[in-house]
């Protein structure tokens, strides 16, 4: 069985074309596991909601803990860990990940810098080893999980070759760490134009909703 791992970063509770207000990014990434399910209806969907309930920022007894070997943990560096723990077990389960993200000040929300900062952990999800030139070994490379970036920002042209390409702190923002594990495969588009409202917005949803719908139909036959 097929698990998606979906997870809305936006601030904004509710989803354009639905909800006033509505966040543009969770309309992508709902559209993308509704188009999911449409055709593989038994696929498992793990659902975490970062933009209501933000994960925990990472604090020194929560780097005290990841840094001491597993055996040697005392029980309350257990218990710091267990939401890094249930963060990583989701990742491990999932075969895609499929994250509907805004751009904040060219780069993410906190509350989804807090889950990389919760995932990427030593021991846990990537390793060290000093002996090769590049020590970085990453933990979560033994089956190919693909990645699905479902993106909205106010303005445009933060795409490769766009006028605005150097400032998108998004993408490799998240693309880097989860590379660093092992999470090499990402599928990436954006709904641009937000803040300009009227045609130009409506035809940038338009085009992403259709390009979702492509990329599902793409990712399935794979
Ligand atoms: C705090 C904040 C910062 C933003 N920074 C940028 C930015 O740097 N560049 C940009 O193009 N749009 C920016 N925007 C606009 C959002 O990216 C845009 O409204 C997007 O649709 C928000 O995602 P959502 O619709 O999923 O909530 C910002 C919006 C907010 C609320």
């Amino acid at each position: 069985m097929t698990t998606l791992l979906h997870i809305d970063a936006s601030a904004r509770p509710g989803r354009s074309g639905t909800h006033v207000h509505g966040s543009h990014s969770r309309r992508l990434s709902h559209h993308f596991v509704s188009s999911w399910l449409a055709t593989q209806p038994g696929t498992e969907v793990i659902y975490r909601d970062i933009g209501a309930a933000p994960p925990s920022n990472v604090t020194g007894e929560w780097i005290a803990s990841g840094y001491t070997p597993a055996a040697e943990r005392e029980p309350w560096m257990h218990a710091v860990l267990a939401e890094s723990d249930a963060l990583i077990a989701e990742i491990r389960r999932a075969d895609v990940l499929v994250i509907g993200v805004p751009m904040y000040n060219f780069s993410m929300p906190a509350p989804l810098k807090s889950w990389i900062d919760n995932i990427v952990r030593v021991g846990a999800t990537f390793d060290f080893d000093r002996s090769r030139e590049n020590p970085y070994v990453p933990l979560l490379a033994e089956r190919n999980r693909r990645t699905v970036l479902l993106t909205s920002c106010g303005s445009s042209g933060y795409g490769p070759g766009g006028f605005q390409a150097h400032l998108d702190l998004l993408t490799p923002g998240i693309t880097s760490p989860l590379a660093l594990l092992g999470l090499n495969e990402v599928h990436s588009l954006a709904i641009e134009h937000a803040e300009d409202h009227g045609d130009l917005l409506d035809r940038s949803i338009a085009s992403a909703l259709a390009r979702v719908e492509a990329l599902v139909g793409e990712l399935q036959a794979s």
